[in-house]
Protein backbone atom coordinates (compact mmCIF):
# COMPACT_ATOMS: atom_id res chain seq x y z
CA UNK A 1 0.00 0.00 0.00
CA UNK A 2 1.01 3.25 -1.04
CA UNK A 3 2.75 6.25 1.48
CA UNK A 4 1.63 9.44 0.83
CA UNK A 5 3.68 11.51 3.39
CA UNK A 6 5.02 13.95 1.37
CA UNK A 7 2.34 14.49 -1.12
CA UNK A 8 -0.03 15.18 2.06
CA UNK A 9 2.33 17.81 3.04
CA UNK A 10 2.53 19.38 0.17
CA UNK A 11 -1.15 19.86 -0.30
CA UNK A 12 -1.01 21.49 3.03
CA UNK A 13 0.98 23.93 1.55
CA UNK A 14 0.05 24.09 -1.95
CA UNK A 15 -3.86 24.64 -0.17
CA UNK A 16 -2.65 28.14 1.02
CA UNK A 17 -1.80 29.16 -2.62
CA UNK A 18 -4.10 27.54 -5.04
CA UNK A 19 -7.59 27.27 -4.29
CA UNK A 20 -7.82 23.02 -3.52
CA UNK A 21 -4.32 22.95 -3.59
CA UNK A 22 -4.41 21.80 -7.52
CA UNK A 23 -4.56 24.17 -10.79
CA UNK A 24 -7.11 22.04 -12.12
CA UNK A 25 -10.42 20.92 -10.05
CA UNK A 26 -10.45 17.36 -11.63
CA UNK A 27 -6.76 16.78 -9.77
CA UNK A 28 -8.41 17.23 -6.65
CA UNK A 29 -8.75 14.24 -4.74
CA UNK A 30 -8.85 15.19 -1.41
CA UNK A 31 -6.24 16.11 1.66
CA UNK A 32 -5.40 12.43 1.83
CA UNK A 33 -5.23 11.60 -1.67
CA UNK A 34 -3.98 14.07 -3.61
CA UNK A 35 -1.02 13.17 -5.43
CA UNK A 36 1.93 15.47 -6.34
CA UNK A 37 4.00 13.74 -9.25
CA UNK A 38 7.78 13.81 -9.48
CA UNK A 39 8.35 12.35 -13.05
CA UNK A 40 6.82 9.89 -15.64
CA UNK A 41 8.62 8.00 -18.27
CA UNK A 42 6.98 5.08 -20.71
CA UNK A 43 4.13 4.00 -18.99
CA UNK A 44 5.02 4.81 -15.44
CA UNK A 45 5.14 7.76 -12.80
CA UNK A 46 6.36 8.02 -9.54
CA UNK A 47 4.66 10.53 -7.04
CA UNK A 48 7.25 12.50 -4.65
CA UNK A 49 7.04 9.73 -2.11
CA UNK A 50 8.54 7.22 -4.43
CA UNK A 51 5.40 5.31 -5.06
CA UNK A 52 5.50 3.67 -8.69
CA UNK A 53 2.29 3.69 -10.66
CA UNK A 54 1.68 2.12 -14.24
CA UNK A 55 -0.68 5.04 -15.58
CA UNK A 56 -3.89 4.27 -17.68
CA UNK A 57 -4.68 8.36 -16.69
CA UNK A 58 -1.87 9.25 -19.09
CA UNK A 59 -2.90 12.82 -18.08
CA UNK A 60 -6.20 12.42 -19.44
CA UNK A 61 -4.98 11.13 -23.03
CA UNK A 62 -1.99 12.98 -23.95
CA UNK A 63 0.71 10.76 -23.92
CA UNK A 64 -0.16 8.25 -26.64
CA UNK A 65 3.78 7.39 -27.07
CA UNK A 66 4.15 7.48 -23.28
CA UNK A 67 5.31 10.29 -20.79
CA UNK A 68 8.83 11.87 -21.57
CA UNK A 69 9.40 10.04 -25.47
CA UNK A 70 12.85 10.79 -26.65
CA UNK A 71 12.42 11.50 -29.71
CA UNK A 72 9.93 13.97 -28.74
CA UNK A 73 11.62 15.99 -26.12
CA UNK A 74 14.78 15.95 -27.88
CA UNK A 75 13.10 17.65 -30.94
CA UNK A 76 11.35 20.20 -28.80
CA UNK A 77 14.72 21.38 -26.74
CA UNK A 78 16.67 21.37 -29.89
CA UNK A 79 13.35 23.77 -31.31
CA UNK A 80 13.47 26.04 -28.34
CA UNK A 81 17.11 27.08 -28.53
CA UNK A 82 15.93 29.35 -31.46
CA UNK A 83 13.24 31.15 -29.41
CA UNK A 84 9.50 30.45 -28.36
CA UNK A 85 7.29 33.26 -28.87
CA UNK A 86 7.64 35.86 -32.11
CA UNK A 87 3.84 36.65 -32.71
CA UNK A 88 4.96 36.11 -35.86
CA UNK A 89 4.91 32.79 -37.77
CA UNK A 90 7.08 30.11 -38.04
CA UNK A 91 7.71 27.36 -41.07
CA UNK A 92 6.90 24.45 -38.69
CA UNK A 93 3.04 25.55 -38.48
CA UNK A 94 2.65 25.14 -41.66
CA UNK A 95 4.72 21.69 -41.56
CA UNK A 96 2.59 20.69 -39.16
CA UNK A 97 -0.53 21.97 -40.99
CA UNK A 98 0.28 19.89 -43.51
CA UNK A 99 0.88 16.85 -42.08
CA UNK A 100 -3.01 16.99 -39.85
CA UNK A 101 -4.37 17.28 -43.28
CA UNK A 102 -2.40 14.37 -44.66
CA UNK A 103 -3.43 12.43 -41.97
CA UNK A 104 -7.43 13.57 -41.31
CA UNK A 105 -9.66 13.05 -43.90
CA UNK A 106 -11.91 15.79 -44.97
CA UNK A 107 -9.16 18.18 -43.24
CA UNK A 108 -8.21 20.93 -45.56
CA UNK A 109 -7.21 23.35 -43.42
CA UNK A 110 -6.42 23.62 -40.14
CA UNK A 111 -5.70 26.70 -36.90
CA UNK A 112 -4.10 26.03 -33.87
CA UNK A 113 -4.94 26.72 -30.24
CA UNK A 114 -3.08 25.68 -27.35
CA UNK A 115 -5.91 23.54 -25.18
CA UNK A 116 -9.08 21.93 -26.27
CA UNK A 117 -11.70 24.00 -24.63
CA UNK A 118 -10.07 26.88 -26.95
CA UNK A 119 -10.13 24.64 -30.15
CA UNK A 120 -13.60 23.70 -29.22
CA UNK A 121 -14.72 27.50 -28.43
CA UNK A 122 -13.31 28.48 -31.89
CA UNK A 123 -15.10 25.83 -34.00
CA UNK A 124 -18.20 26.43 -32.20
CA UNK A 125 -17.62 30.47 -33.14
CA UNK A 126 -16.87 29.73 -36.47
CA UNK A 127 -20.01 27.64 -37.09
CA UNK A 128 -22.27 30.28 -35.86
CA UNK A 129 -20.91 32.73 -37.93
CA UNK A 130 -21.04 30.01 -41.34
CA UNK A 131 -24.88 29.60 -40.26
CA UNK A 132 -25.75 33.12 -39.09
CA UNK A 133 -27.74 30.52 -36.38
CA UNK A 134 -26.67 30.25 -32.52
CA UNK A 135 -27.68 27.17 -31.15
CA UNK A 136 -25.85 23.98 -30.77
CA UNK A 137 -26.89 20.36 -30.12
CA UNK A 138 -24.72 18.58 -27.86
CA UNK A 139 -25.54 15.20 -26.05
CA UNK A 140 -25.09 13.69 -22.67
CA UNK A 141 -22.04 12.84 -20.68
CA UNK A 142 -19.63 14.46 -23.57
CA UNK A 143 -17.35 17.31 -22.67
CA UNK A 144 -15.72 19.83 -24.68
CA UNK A 145 -14.07 22.01 -22.59
CA UNK A 146 -14.34 24.72 -19.43
CA UNK A 147 -15.75 27.89 -21.86
CA UNK A 148 -19.39 28.56 -21.03
CA UNK A 149 -20.95 27.54 -24.29
CA UNK A 150 -20.27 24.03 -23.65
CA UNK A 151 -20.13 23.72 -19.91
CA UNK A 152 -23.80 21.66 -19.60
CA UNK A 153 -25.06 18.40 -18.36
CA UNK A 154 -28.60 17.37 -17.92
CA UNK A 155 -27.99 14.69 -15.31
CA UNK A 156 -25.91 15.28 -12.19
CA UNK A 157 -25.82 11.78 -10.03
CA UNK A 158 -28.39 8.97 -10.22
CA UNK A 159 -31.28 10.74 -9.08
CA UNK A 160 -31.56 14.98 -9.67
CA UNK A 161 -32.23 14.77 -13.35
CA UNK A 162 -34.15 15.94 -16.28
CA UNK A 163 -36.34 13.49 -18.44
CA UNK A 164 -34.86 11.35 -20.69
CA UNK A 165 -37.56 12.66 -23.51
CA UNK A 166 -36.99 16.53 -22.83
CA UNK A 167 -33.54 16.86 -21.15
CA UNK A 168 -33.01 20.27 -19.49
CA UNK A 169 -29.41 21.75 -20.41
CA UNK A 170 -28.14 22.44 -16.32
CA UNK A 171 -25.03 24.53 -16.11
CA UNK A 172 -22.28 22.73 -14.62
CA UNK A 173 -20.55 25.36 -12.45
CA UNK A 174 -21.83 28.69 -11.32
CA UNK A 175 -21.24 31.90 -12.97
CA UNK A 176 -22.85 31.01 -16.58
CA UNK A 177 -24.67 33.09 -18.18
CA UNK A 178 -28.46 31.73 -18.37
CA UNK A 179 -28.50 33.54 -22.22
CA UNK A 180 -25.59 31.13 -22.63
CA UNK A 181 -27.99 27.76 -21.67
CA UNK A 182 -30.76 29.12 -24.21
CA UNK A 183 -28.26 28.37 -26.86
CA UNK A 184 -28.21 24.72 -26.23
CA UNK A 185 -30.05 21.67 -26.96
CA UNK A 186 -29.01 18.77 -24.62
CA UNK A 187 -30.26 15.48 -26.27
CA UNK A 188 -29.41 11.69 -25.36
CA UNK A 189 -26.50 10.19 -27.18
CA UNK A 190 -27.12 7.16 -29.58
CA UNK A 191 -30.51 8.20 -29.65
CA UNK A 192 -31.52 8.48 -33.52
CA UNK A 193 -34.85 9.17 -32.99
CA UNK A 194 -34.60 12.23 -30.52
CA UNK A 195 -32.10 13.72 -32.95
CA UNK A 196 -34.21 13.42 -35.88
CA UNK A 197 -37.13 14.70 -33.62
CA UNK A 198 -35.48 17.67 -32.39
CA UNK A 199 -33.89 18.72 -35.35
CA UNK A 200 -37.06 18.40 -37.36
CA UNK A 201 -38.18 21.07 -34.52
CA UNK A 202 -35.58 23.35 -34.07
CA UNK A 203 -33.10 22.93 -37.43
CA UNK A 204 -33.65 26.59 -38.25
CA UNK A 205 -31.91 28.03 -35.19
CA UNK A 206 -29.06 25.03 -35.45
CA UNK A 207 -25.70 26.56 -35.93
CA UNK A 208 -23.75 23.08 -35.11
CA UNK A 209 -24.11 19.34 -33.69
CA UNK A 210 -20.43 18.66 -31.52
CA UNK A 211 -20.26 15.08 -30.91
CA UNK A 212 -17.77 13.21 -29.46
CA UNK A 213 -17.32 10.31 -31.43
CA UNK A 214 -16.59 8.12 -28.77
CA UNK A 215 -18.17 8.89 -24.90
CA UNK A 216 -14.39 9.50 -24.09
CA UNK A 217 -15.87 11.76 -21.18
CA UNK A 218 -18.03 8.45 -20.07
CA UNK A 219 -15.72 5.81 -20.29
CA UNK A 220 -15.53 5.67 -23.79
CA UNK A 221 -18.74 4.49 -24.97
CA UNK A 222 -19.00 3.70 -28.30
CA UNK A 223 -21.42 5.17 -31.10
CA UNK A 224 -23.98 2.71 -32.63
CA UNK A 225 -24.23 1.71 -36.04
CA UNK A 226 -25.74 4.38 -37.68
CA UNK A 227 -25.26 7.28 -35.44
CA UNK A 228 -22.58 9.41 -36.61
CA UNK A 229 -23.92 8.80 -39.85
CA UNK A 230 -27.11 10.06 -38.91
CA UNK A 231 -25.56 13.26 -37.71
CA UNK A 232 -23.75 13.22 -40.93
CA UNK A 233 -27.08 13.40 -42.82
CA UNK A 234 -28.97 15.57 -40.47
CA UNK A 235 -26.52 18.41 -40.72
CA UNK A 236 -26.00 18.18 -44.44
CA UNK A 237 -29.98 18.32 -45.05
CA UNK A 238 -30.33 20.78 -42.35
CA UNK A 239 -27.65 23.60 -43.47
CA UNK A 240 -25.83 22.59 -39.97
CA UNK A 241 -22.14 22.66 -39.06
CA UNK A 242 -21.31 18.97 -37.74
CA UNK A 243 -18.27 19.24 -35.22
CA UNK A 244 -16.28 15.87 -34.48
CA UNK A 245 -14.98 16.92 -31.06
CA UNK A 246 -11.42 14.36 -31.47
CA UNK A 247 -9.73 16.14 -28.95
CA UNK A 248 -9.55 12.62 -26.97
CA UNK A 249 -9.99 10.07 -30.12
CA UNK A 250 -7.72 12.10 -32.72
CA UNK A 251 -4.37 10.53 -33.26
CA UNK A 252 -5.61 8.06 -31.18
CA UNK A 253 -7.86 5.50 -32.00
CA UNK A 254 -6.57 5.56 -36.02
CA UNK A 255 -4.06 8.06 -37.46
CA UNK A 256 -6.75 9.80 -39.09
CA UNK A 257 -8.63 9.59 -35.71
CA UNK A 258 -12.62 8.82 -35.47
CA UNK A 259 -12.98 10.30 -38.98
CA UNK A 260 -11.08 7.27 -40.26
CA UNK A 261 -11.83 4.72 -37.99
CA UNK A 262 -15.71 5.11 -38.22
CA UNK A 263 -15.30 6.55 -42.20
CA UNK A 264 -17.58 9.46 -41.30
CA UNK A 265 -16.00 13.12 -41.76
CA UNK A 266 -17.02 16.11 -40.23
CA UNK A 267 -17.17 19.84 -41.45
CA UNK A 268 -14.82 20.65 -38.54
CA UNK A 269 -12.87 18.57 -36.07
CA UNK A 270 -10.93 20.07 -33.09
CA UNK A 271 -7.81 18.01 -31.56
CA UNK A 272 -5.27 17.98 -28.64
CA UNK A 273 -4.08 15.64 -26.36
CA UNK A 274 -2.37 13.42 -28.44
CA UNK A 275 -1.18 15.69 -31.20
CA UNK A 276 1.67 16.64 -28.88
CA UNK A 277 2.06 13.96 -26.89
CA UNK A 278 1.40 15.92 -23.45
CA UNK A 279 3.28 19.32 -24.41
CA UNK A 280 0.52 22.46 -24.99
CA UNK A 281 -0.81 22.31 -28.35
CA UNK A 282 -4.37 21.81 -30.12
CA UNK A 283 -6.11 22.72 -33.71
CA UNK A 284 -9.48 22.88 -35.06
CA UNK A 285 -9.45 22.30 -38.88
CA UNK A 286 -12.04 21.37 -41.71
CA UNK A 287 -13.05 22.16 -44.69
CA UNK A 288 -11.91 25.13 -46.81
CA UNK A 289 -14.93 26.99 -47.56
CA UNK A 290 -15.50 27.05 -43.65
CA UNK A 291 -11.97 27.32 -42.28
CA UNK A 292 -11.80 30.42 -44.71
CA UNK A 293 -14.34 32.66 -42.96
CA UNK A 294 -11.72 32.85 -40.68
CA UNK A 295 -9.88 36.34 -41.46
CA UNK A 296 -13.42 37.51 -43.55
CA UNK A 297 -14.93 39.02 -40.51
CA UNK A 298 -14.18 35.98 -38.10
CA UNK A 299 -12.04 36.30 -35.00
CA UNK A 300 -9.12 33.75 -33.79
CA UNK A 301 -6.03 34.75 -32.39
CA UNK A 302 -3.71 33.89 -29.54
CA UNK A 303 -0.46 34.61 -28.24
CA UNK A 304 0.40 31.02 -27.17
CA UNK A 305 -1.37 29.97 -30.82
CA UNK A 306 1.37 27.87 -32.73
CA UNK A 307 4.07 28.59 -29.94
CA UNK A 308 7.26 26.77 -30.60
CA UNK A 309 7.08 24.13 -27.81
CA UNK A 310 3.79 22.85 -29.46
CA UNK A 311 4.35 22.98 -32.89
CA UNK A 312 7.87 21.09 -32.44
CA UNK A 313 5.94 18.55 -30.14
CA UNK A 314 3.02 17.79 -32.17
CA UNK A 315 6.05 17.73 -35.53
CA UNK A 316 7.89 15.10 -34.06
CA UNK A 317 4.60 12.88 -32.86
CA UNK A 318 3.01 12.79 -36.01
CA UNK A 319 5.92 11.72 -37.77
CA UNK A 320 6.23 8.85 -35.10
CA UNK A 321 2.53 8.16 -35.49
CA UNK A 322 2.53 8.44 -39.54
CA UNK A 323 5.95 6.31 -39.74
CA UNK A 324 5.52 3.34 -37.09
CA UNK A 325 3.55 0.92 -35.79
CA UNK A 326 3.25 2.89 -33.04
CA UNK A 327 -0.99 3.03 -32.87
CA UNK A 328 -1.34 -0.77 -33.60
CA UNK A 329 1.00 -1.33 -30.89
CA UNK A 330 -1.70 0.95 -28.77
CA UNK A 331 -4.48 -1.25 -29.57
CA UNK A 332 -2.79 -4.41 -29.45
CA UNK A 333 -1.86 -3.79 -25.76
CA UNK A 334 -5.58 -2.16 -24.94
CA UNK A 335 -7.27 -5.67 -26.48
CA UNK A 336 -4.57 -7.89 -24.32
CA UNK A 337 -6.26 -5.64 -21.15
CA UNK A 338 -9.63 -6.04 -21.90
CA UNK A 339 -9.19 -9.86 -22.54
CA UNK A 340 -6.81 -10.00 -19.05
CA UNK A 341 -9.83 -7.61 -17.23
CA UNK A 342 -13.06 -9.77 -18.89
CA UNK A 343 -11.02 -13.17 -17.93
CA UNK A 344 -10.70 -11.79 -14.22
CA UNK A 345 -14.10 -10.07 -14.11
CA UNK A 346 -15.80 -13.56 -15.17
CA UNK A 347 -14.98 -15.12 -12.52
CA UNK A 348 -16.77 -12.72 -10.15
CA UNK A 349 -19.85 -13.90 -11.31
CA UNK A 350 -20.77 -9.93 -10.76
CA UNK A 351 -22.68 -8.56 -13.70
CA UNK A 352 -19.92 -6.39 -16.22
CA UNK A 353 -19.13 -5.25 -19.48
CA UNK A 354 -15.99 -4.23 -20.86
CA UNK A 355 -16.73 -1.45 -23.56
CA UNK A 356 -14.94 1.10 -26.12
CA UNK A 357 -12.14 0.97 -28.28
CA UNK A 358 -8.89 -0.61 -27.69
CA UNK A 359 -6.81 2.65 -26.75
CA UNK A 360 -9.38 4.75 -24.80
CA UNK A 361 -12.32 1.85 -22.92
CA UNK A 362 -13.28 1.04 -19.57
CA UNK A 363 -15.79 -1.66 -17.48
CA UNK A 364 -19.11 -1.26 -15.83
CA UNK A 365 -20.50 -2.94 -12.88
CA UNK A 366 -23.90 -3.47 -15.43
CA UNK A 367 -25.71 -6.31 -17.25
CA UNK A 368 -25.51 -4.39 -20.55
CA UNK A 369 -22.88 -2.67 -22.04
CA UNK A 370 -23.57 1.35 -21.85
CA UNK A 371 -24.86 3.13 -24.51
CA UNK A 372 -25.11 6.43 -23.25
CA UNK A 373 -24.30 8.51 -20.06
CA UNK A 374 -27.97 7.64 -18.00
CA UNK A 375 -26.85 4.01 -18.47
CA UNK A 376 -23.14 4.87 -16.78
CA UNK A 377 -25.39 7.08 -13.93
CA UNK A 378 -27.55 3.74 -13.51
CA UNK A 379 -24.14 0.98 -13.46
CA UNK A 380 -22.91 0.44 -10.08
CA UNK A 381 -20.04 3.42 -9.75
CA UNK A 382 -19.40 2.37 -6.33
CA UNK A 383 -18.23 -0.59 -6.30
CA UNK A 384 -15.81 1.00 -9.59
CA UNK A 385 -14.81 3.47 -7.47
CA UNK A 386 -13.77 0.77 -4.79
CA UNK A 387 -12.35 -1.30 -7.18
CA UNK A 388 -10.28 1.57 -9.01
CA UNK A 389 -9.17 3.25 -5.60
CA UNK A 390 -7.57 -0.68 -4.68
CA UNK A 391 -5.85 -0.31 -7.61
CA UNK A 392 -4.05 2.95 -7.17
CA UNK A 393 -3.17 1.34 -3.71
CA UNK A 394 -1.25 -1.17 -5.92
CA UNK A 395 0.57 1.01 -8.07
CA UNK A 396 -1.96 0.93 -10.83
CA UNK A 397 -3.16 4.34 -11.72
CA UNK A 398 -6.68 4.14 -13.79
CA UNK A 399 -9.13 7.52 -12.68
CA UNK A 400 -10.61 6.56 -9.69
CA UNK A 401 -14.24 8.28 -11.20
CA UNK A 402 -15.42 5.58 -13.88
CA UNK A 403 -16.27 8.23 -16.61
CA UNK A 404 -13.08 8.52 -17.52
CA UNK A 405 -11.46 5.52 -19.80
CA UNK A 406 -8.46 3.58 -19.01
CA UNK A 407 -6.05 4.88 -21.94
CA UNK A 408 -3.15 2.97 -23.72
CA UNK A 409 -0.18 4.28 -25.00
CA UNK A 410 2.65 2.65 -27.09
CA UNK A 411 5.28 2.25 -23.57
CA UNK A 412 2.75 -0.14 -22.17
CA UNK A 413 4.43 -3.39 -22.42
CA UNK A 414 3.17 -7.14 -21.90
CA UNK A 415 4.27 -7.10 -17.75
CA UNK A 416 2.49 -4.16 -17.34
CA UNK A 417 -0.74 -5.74 -18.19
CA UNK A 418 -0.08 -9.16 -16.36
CA UNK A 419 0.90 -6.91 -13.48
CA UNK A 420 -1.94 -4.68 -13.73
CA UNK A 421 -4.18 -8.48 -14.00
CA UNK A 422 -2.89 -9.55 -10.64
CA UNK A 423 -3.56 -6.16 -9.15
CA UNK A 424 -6.61 -6.42 -10.47
CA UNK A 425 -7.64 -10.21 -9.01
CA UNK A 426 -6.17 -8.90 -5.53
CA UNK A 427 -8.32 -5.88 -5.26
CA UNK A 428 -11.10 -7.64 -6.28
CA UNK A 429 -10.51 -10.36 -3.23
CA UNK A 430 -9.88 -7.98 -0.82
CA UNK A 431 -13.32 -5.59 -2.26
CA UNK A 432 -15.54 -8.53 -2.63
CA UNK A 433 -14.15 -9.88 0.63
CA UNK A 434 -15.59 -7.08 2.54
CA UNK A 435 -19.01 -6.88 0.89
CA UNK A 436 -19.27 -10.92 0.82
CA UNK A 437 -23.22 -10.71 2.29
CA UNK A 438 -23.58 -9.08 -1.33
CA UNK A 439 -22.04 -10.15 -4.19
CA UNK A 440 -20.10 -14.04 -4.48
CA UNK A 441 -15.70 -13.95 -5.42
CA UNK A 442 -15.29 -17.48 -6.45
C1 LIG B 1 -13.54 15.71 -25.83
C2 LIG B 1 -12.86 16.86 -25.15
N1 LIG B 1 -12.97 18.09 -25.68
C3 LIG B 1 -12.36 19.15 -25.13
C4 LIG B 1 -11.61 19.03 -23.98
C5 LIG B 1 -10.92 20.21 -23.38
O1 LIG B 1 -9.56 20.12 -23.63
P1 LIG B 1 -8.51 20.92 -22.70
O2 LIG B 1 -8.53 20.26 -21.39
O3 LIG B 1 -7.21 20.77 -23.46
O4 LIG B 1 -8.96 22.32 -22.66
C6 LIG B 1 -11.48 17.76 -23.39
C7 LIG B 1 -10.67 17.58 -22.18
O5 LIG B 1 -10.63 16.55 -21.57
C8 LIG B 1 -12.11 16.66 -24.00
O6 LIG B 1 -12.03 15.42 -23.47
Amino acid sequence: MVGLTKSNALFESAAKVLPLGVTSNFRYWGPAKTRYIERGKGAHLWDVDGNRYIDYRLGYGPAILGHSDERVDNAVSEAIRLGQNFAMSTTLEQEVARKIVAMCPGVEMVRFTTSGTEATMHAIRLARAYTRREKIIMFEGQFHGLHDYVMFTSAIGGDVHSSRYSPVAIPVSSGIPEAVRNLVIMLPFNDLEALEDEVEQSWHEVAAIIVEPILGNCGGILPEPGWLELIRRMCDENGIVMIMDEVKTGFRVARGGAQEYFGVTADLVTYAKALGNGYPVAAFGGKRDLMEQIGQGVSHGGTFAGNRVGMAAANATLDILANTNALECVAERGRELQAAITEILERTRLPFTVSGHPSMFSFWFSEEAPKEYRDWLVSNRTLYEEVATGLIERGIMPEPESREPWFMCAAHTQQDISDTANALEDTLREVLHSVAAKYAFV
